[in-house]
């Protein structure tokens, strides 16, 4: 069990790699040609109930020299998002998006209260609680259900509380001048590129271009049988920095509006 921040993020990403071995498979590739890898950030996904809020997810953060540095709103995806940095730099930002029931069906929203339901009293509170995996039970047949209205309430449902991604901080890869010649190298590997959007999303006009990669699908065991869906992706984001020379540190709705979508189900 994680009881501090160092040992969080590392049950993180060795989870994460556990059920996207493609993230290993490019972090060992960029290794390989020299590259020291540094996270820009890592995304968490929760709902806008009170009791798993961002706010909620957030505290143990907060609690290890994290500040609430932005937020954000995603309307095309129902979004409500916030980002946290540290105060040390090398530290991956954390950005945190919760789903706002309140636009969806009263069926989605009385689905998503019955798993919130199934938490035990206060686990939501425990330092690692963003690393422990789905804590309710669900079938397939309420994933479907979910995913009908919305494929990030699907996500949380199957997955529950673990990163959704990883970002590659480009600034830090030494061999790579530019996000298109990443992408280049990527897809000579074999990597497929979410290109909903563009595989870029962003410009240096708004100080940040963004690609990832398509989710893998994995085998994921639901109460009622094994279904084989979308996991995670590994993203990639270049920062511009700013008229003050610093590097800008946040994030850019339109762009993760369409970013979001490589966890739709079918790609
Ligand atoms: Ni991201």
């Amino acid at each position: 069990m994680a009881k501090n921040l160092a040992s969080l993020l590392e049950k993180m990403w060795t989870d994460y790699v556990a059920i996207n071995p493609l993230a290993q498979k490019v972090y060992d590739l960029f290794e390989a040609r020299g590259d020291k890898v540094l996270n820009d950030h890592i995304a968490l996904r929760t709902f806008n109930h009170p009791r798993v809020s961002v706010d909620v997810i957030a505290a143990p953060f907060l609690a290890s020299g994290y500040k609430y540095c932005g937020d954000y709103h995603f309307t095309e995806k129902k979004l409500y998002a916030k980002h946290y940095e540290h105060s040390d730099a090398l530290m991956p930002k954390i950005f945190i998006s919760e789903l706002k029931l309140e636009d969806f069906s009263k069926d989605l929203q009385l689905t998503v209260a019955s798993l919130i339901e199934q938490i035990p009293a206060g686990q939501e509170h425990t330092f690692d609680f963003s690393s422990m995996g789905r804590p309710w039970k669900v079938t397939k047949a309420l994933y479907e259900k979910l995913m009908k209205e919305s494929d990030y309430a699907a996500w949380v449902a199957a997955f529950g509380y673990r990163p959704n991604h990883f970002t590659v901080f480009i600034n830090a890869l030494k061999s790579f001048t530019d996000i298109q010649a990443l992408n280049t190298f990527l897809k000579e590997n074999g990597v497929k590129l979410n290109s909903s959007g563009g595989e870029i999303k962003g410009t240096p006009a708004v100080y940040l271009e963004q690609s990832s990669t398509l989710a893998n699908n994995i085998e994921v065991k639901f109460d009622d049988g094994v279904m084989t869906i979308p996991a995670c992706y590994y993203e990639f984001a270049r920062r511009y920095p700013l008229a003050n020379g610093n590097l800008y540190q946040g994030f850019v709705a339109a762009s993760a509006d369409k970013i979001f979508e490589s966890t739709s189900k079918g790609q």
